[in-house]
C-alpha cells in the first residue's frame, strides 16, 4: 500500500465528502416526501446511526487492521476460506458502475447552474418542459457535462490520496458548508420554515409503512457510501492513531445533518410557495426551479447556490467511487495512477455514455431491457441490489470471518467490553437480516 496517508482531518473530510452527496440533498427529501415525512425521518435517524454507525465501524476495522486495497483486504484478514474470499473485494466495481449514471446526473446539476444564471422556468409546466428536454432530446449537453464530470474527476484521481482527493475535499467540504448555512439560514427566515419542522419531524406512524423501513435502511447505506469498499479503502490510509469509533459518530452525525439541513430549505422552499410536488424525483429538477422563480432575484442566488452545492457534494462522492478501484489496480498490479486512473475513468465514462443515451428518445427503445431503461436498471442493480449486499458481505466477513482476538483488541478500549459484544451481536446476526429484508423488498421477491 502506498505510504501516503490522510492526514486525521483530512480523513474525516474525505469520508463526509463520500458520503454527503446527491443521496442527502437530491434523494433524501424525495423519498422522505413519498414516504409522508416525520415517521419516514425518524426511522432513517435510527437506522443512520445505529446501523449506519455500526456497520462504519467495521468497514474502518477492515481498512486499520487491513491496510491494503479492498480485495487484498479480504483474502489476507480472512481466518478461513482465504480464496472465496478475496471475491468479496470486487464490490470495488459496484461504485463504478454507480459514478457512470451518477456523473451524467452531476452534469444535470452543472446545467442547471447555468439554467439559473440565464432565467429560471417561471411555472411547472416550462420547468417539467426543460428537464424533460434536457433528459429525453438534450444529447449534446448532457454528453458534454458528462465529460466534464468525466475530466474533472480523472484529474483529481491522478493526484492520488493526499494531493488529490484530501486536497479537493478541502476546499469543497468548507464551501459547500458555507453554501448551506446561508441557505438554511434564509430559509429560517421563510414563515414556511415551521411548517417543514413539522413535516419533517412530527412523525405521523398511520404513514409508516413497513416498506417505508426497509427503505430507509437501504437509504442509510447509500447515504453514509457503505458496503462498496470506499470506506474501507479510505480507511487503509488512515494516519495511525486515528479512534475509529469517533471517527464512524463524526462522519455519520454530519451526514445525517446535512439530510436534515437539505430537507428543511427544500420543503421550506416548496412550502413558502404552495408547491404540491413533495414526492418523486423531479423534486429537485422540477419542482424547485419554478419555485426559485416565484422567490424573484433573491430565488436566482438561491438556486445557483443551491446547485452550486449540489455539484460540489456530488463530486467529492464521485471522487471516492473511483478510489477503490484504481487503488485495487495500483496496488495488486503495479500500474501506475495514470493508468490506473484512466482505465476507471473510461469505464465509467463509457458506461454512462450508454445510460445517458438510454433517456434519449432516438435511443431508448434500443436500450431498454425489459420494463426499465439502462439507466434505470444501473441505478437499481447498483444501489438498491448491489449495496445492500456488499454491506451484507461486510458484516458477515467481521462478524464470522476476521480474527475475534485482533478486532476485540481494537474496540475493547474504545468501546469497553459490553458495547463491544452488543456491536459483535449487531454486525453478526440483525444487520445482516436487516440487509437480506431490504434486497427481498427492493427486488420485489418479497414486498413488505
Ligand atoms: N454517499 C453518496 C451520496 O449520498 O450521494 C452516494 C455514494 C457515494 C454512492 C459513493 C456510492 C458511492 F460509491
Amino acid at each position: 500500500m502506498s505510504t501516503v496517508r490522510f492526514s486525521r482531518f483530512g480523513f474525516i473530510l474525505a469520508a463526509v465528502g463520500s458520503a454527503v452527496g446527491l443521496g442527502n440533498i437530491w434523494k433524501f427529501p424525495y423519498v422522505t416526501g413519498e414516504y409522508g415525512g416525520g415517521a419516514f425521518v425518524l426511522v432513517y435517524l435510527i437506522t443512520a446511526l445505529f446501523i449506519g454507525i455500526f456497520v462504519l465501524i467495521a468497514e474502518l476495522l477492515i481498512g486499520k487492521l487491513g491496510q491494503s486495497d479492498a480485495v487484498s483486504m479480504f483474502e489476507n484478514l480472512a481466518t478461513k476460506k482465504k480464496n472465496l474470499w478475496k471475491y468479496a473485494g470486487f464490490m470495488v466495481i459496484v461504485p463504478l458502475i454507480i459514478l457512470s449514471y451518477y456523473s451524467v446526473v452531476i452534469g444535470w446539476i452543472f446545467h442547471y447552474i447555468v439554467v439559473s444564471f440565464q432565467s429560471l422556468p417561471s411555472n411547472i409546466e416550462e420547468s417539467k418542459n426543460i428537464f424533460m428536454t434536457l433528459l429525453t432530446s438534450d444529447l449534446q449537453t448532457q454528453f458534454m457535462y458528462h465529460t466534464i464530470v468525466f475530466v474533472l474527476v480523472t484529474s483529481i484521481i491522478l493526484n492520488g490520496v493526499k494531493d488529490g482527493i484530501e486536497r479537493i475535499n478541502k476546499i469543497l467540504m468548507p464551501l459547500l458548508a458555507l453554501i448551506l448555512s446561508i441557505l438554511f439560514i434564509y430559509s429560517l427566515s421563510v414563515e414556511s420554515f415551521s411548517k417543514a419542522v413539522t413535516f419533517m419531524f412530527n412523525p405521523d406512524f398511520t404513514k409508516l409503512s413497513s416498506e417505508a423501513i426497509i427503505v430507509a435502511i437501504g437509504q442509510a447505506f447509500y447515504t453514509l457510501s457503505l458496503g462498496m469498499g470506499i470506506i474501507i479503502t479510505y480507511a487503509a490510509s488512515l494516519p495511525k492513531h486515528v479512534n475509529i469509533v469517533k471517527s464512524s459518530l463524526i462522519i455519520a452525525v454530519i451526514d445525517t445533518l446535512v439530510a436534515i439541513i437539505a430537507g428543511l430549505i427544500i420543503f421550506t422552499l416548496l412550502f413558502d410557495k404552495g408547491a404540491e410536488s413533495t414526492k418523486g424525483a423531479g423534486l429537485v429538477f422540477i419542482s424547485l426551479p419554478s419555485v426559485f422563480y416565484e422567490f424573484g432575484s433573491i430565488g436566482t442566488f438561491l438556486a445557483i447556490l443551491f446547485f452550486i452545492a449540489i455539484a460540489f457534494a456530488g463530486i467529492t462522492s464521485a471522487i471516492s467511487m473511483l478510489e477503490p478501484m484504481v487503488s485495487f489496480f495500483v496496488n495488486r498490479f503495479n500500474y501506475t495512477r495514470l493508468k490506473a486512473a484512466l482505465i476507471c475513468s473510461l469505464f465509467f465514462y463509457i458506461l454512462g455514455i450508454a445510460a445517458l443515451l438510454s433517456n434519449i428518445t432516438d435511443y431508448s427503445p434500443m436500450l431498454m431491457i425489459g420494463s426499465k431503461n439502462l439507466f434505470d436498471w444501473l441505478d437499481f442493480v447498483a444501489s438498491t441490489v448491489l449495496v445492500p449486499l456488499g454491506g451484507i458481505l461486510v458484516v458477515v466477513f467481521v462478524g464470522h470471518f476476521m480474527d475475534e482476538n485482533k478486532i476485540n483488541a481494537e474496540l475493547i478500549p474504545l468501546l469497553g467490553k459490553t458495547i463491544t459484544k452488543v456491536w459483535f451481536f449487531m454486525v453478526r446476526y440483525i444487520i445482516p437480516i436487516a440487509l437480506i429484508l431490504v434486497i427481498l423488498n427492493e427486488t420485489g421477491i418479497f414486498k413488505f
